[in-house]
């Protein structure tokens, strides 16, 4: 199976922490007229996502996701429409109708238009109690404890099934928290990791809301992109997983991520003050596992926490002396 495309993509949630970065690189490389950028909010015209189409899509509403796809003539879709832990977990009936609905809907309109490919992000968050915390195996129990895991778990399930029962071919990874420095993380349980780099180069304390102690898995947004890619164009048939791949970078815990932060800003102070979201960050991986995806499509990462350190601070530090260090969100 692995339909011929040319790679007419629409990207899904594309004003969120990843899509937003996912499509400039993607219009590099397939062309900008090639990749459509879709959320439901509104992006900011005078950002990249001006560098190319954008179309108003809810991926709950069946038809409404149709019509784009015929419009643009798409082959595939990058499906990153989501919500996310933390804000999962305020609202579980939305993570269920964005996160199952809205891939369930990507699946069957991948069907009804034949298209060459679906890629759908999971998460770490798909482990839960009665997994092995540390090197967490690709093939293990999944009883995850929050909604947004439950989402994820059906959605690799989903993705795994039109593979078997459509030959649709559907793909997807198990990202760890992604750190970035473009979009800010959208409401998830990792988002601590981005903002204490964003409080240091303000020069404020940052109040951490998981110990000092959590230990995750984590991963620099280059690396985020290079594997989304790189899966998106692994031979198909080289594929024994599909919907499901583990994927590591680094993992730190919060007082060693303060720690490397101070070696760029000196005297940077974190306040650890847990809510709700320990509970969710102690129910995950410490680390990943990931040979799976090594060894079935190449994966390696580039970066770990001292060289994301030092980029990140780099990227932050400029943009806060020209007084853009928050770019101005969408709508
Ligand atoms: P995000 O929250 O930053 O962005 C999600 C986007 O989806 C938002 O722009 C939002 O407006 C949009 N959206 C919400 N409901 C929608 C709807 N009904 N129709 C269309 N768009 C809608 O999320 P992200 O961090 O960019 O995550 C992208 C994918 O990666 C998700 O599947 C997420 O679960 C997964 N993931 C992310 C991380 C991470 O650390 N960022 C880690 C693991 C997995
Ligand atoms: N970063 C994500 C979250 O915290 C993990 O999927 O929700």
């Amino acid at each position: 199976m692995g339909k011929k495309n040319i790679r007419r993509i629409l990207v899904t949630g594309s004003e969120g922490q990843i899509g937003s970065e996912l499509v400039t690189e993607l219009r590099d490389r397939f062309g900008a007229g090639n990749v459509v950028a879709s959320d439901l909010r509104t992006p900011d015209v005078t950002g990249d996502a001006a560098a190319g189409p954008f179309e108003r899509v809810d991926v709950t509403d069946r038809e409404g996701f149709g019509k784009v796809l015929q419009r643009y003539e798409i082959d595939t879709i990058v499906h990153m429409a989501a919500i996310l832990s933390a804000k999962g977990e305020r609202d579980p009936g939305l993570a269920w109708n964005v996160n199952v609905t809205g891939l369930l809907n990507a699946l069957e309109l991948a069907r009804d238009f034949d298209l060459a490919q679906v890629l759908c992000p999971s998460s770490i968050a798909v482990f839960g109690a009665g997994c092995p915390r540390e090197n967490t195996p690709q093939e293990t129990v999944l009883i995850p404890s929050t909604m947004y895991g439950i989402t994820k778990v059906a959605g690799e399930l989903l993705c795994d099934y039109y593979v078997r029962r459509f030959g649709v071919d559907a793909r997807g990874l198990r990202y760890p928290g992604i750190v970035s420095a473009e979009t800010l993380p959208g409401g998830g349980t990792t988002d601590y990791a981005v903002e204490m780099y964003y409080a240091a180069v303000e020069g404020k304390a940052y109040r951490c809301f998981v110990r000092e102690d959590t230990r995750l898995p984590m991963m620099y947004m280059p690396d985020c992109i290079k594997g989304t890619i790189d899966l998106m164009e692994a031979d198909f048939d080289g594929l024994v997983h599909h919907g499901n791949f583990n994927l590591g970078a680094m993992s730190f815990s919060a007082g060693e991520l303060a720690a490397s932060i101070r070696t760029g800003v000196p005297g940077f102070e974190v306040i650890y003050d847990p809510d709700y979201r320990q509970e969710i960050a102690e129910s995950w991986p410490t680390s990943i596992d990931d040979s799976a995806a090594r060894q079935e499509w190449g994966w390696e990462p580039s970066y770990d926490l001292r060289s994301m350190t030092k980029d990140m601070l780099e990227k932050l530090t400029a943009r806060h002396a020209e007084g853009n260090l928050y770019r101005e969100q969408p709508a």
